[in-house]
């Protein structure tokens, strides 16, 4: 939505900023986890950003960094899940 919005504001002139959300870790600058590429250079969006001028961003280099983690992001959810429904059944055991 955010790369839509830039191409079309971009065909009329209009400067827009944008508000980053990219995957952090540390909030330092130094894990690297939030690097985004803007003009051409490397950024990183806690202590560059979060905000941009939205001409400038890779938002495919963007999305593509924001989907490294899905497998693991879904095993966790699962696992999650299992772990619920396995304490659901300790309590109901208990009880009886
Ligand atoms: S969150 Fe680690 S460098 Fe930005």
């Amino acid at each position: 939505m955010m790369k839509a919005t830039t191409e079309l504001t971009k065909e009329y002139g209009l400067a827009t900023l944008v508000s980053l959300d990219p995957i952090m870790v540390d909030g330092t600058g130094m894990c690297g986890g939030c690097r985004v590429t803007v003009g051409g250079e490397v950024k990183f969006a806690c202590v560059d950003g979060p905000d941009f001028d939205g001409h400038q961003v890779d938002f495919d280099e963007l999305a593509k960094r924001k989907r490294a983690y899905v497998a693991e992001e879904e095993q966790c959810r699962l696992e999650e899940v299992v772990s619920g429904m396995e304490g659901d059944g300790a309590e109901a055991e208990e009880s009886e």
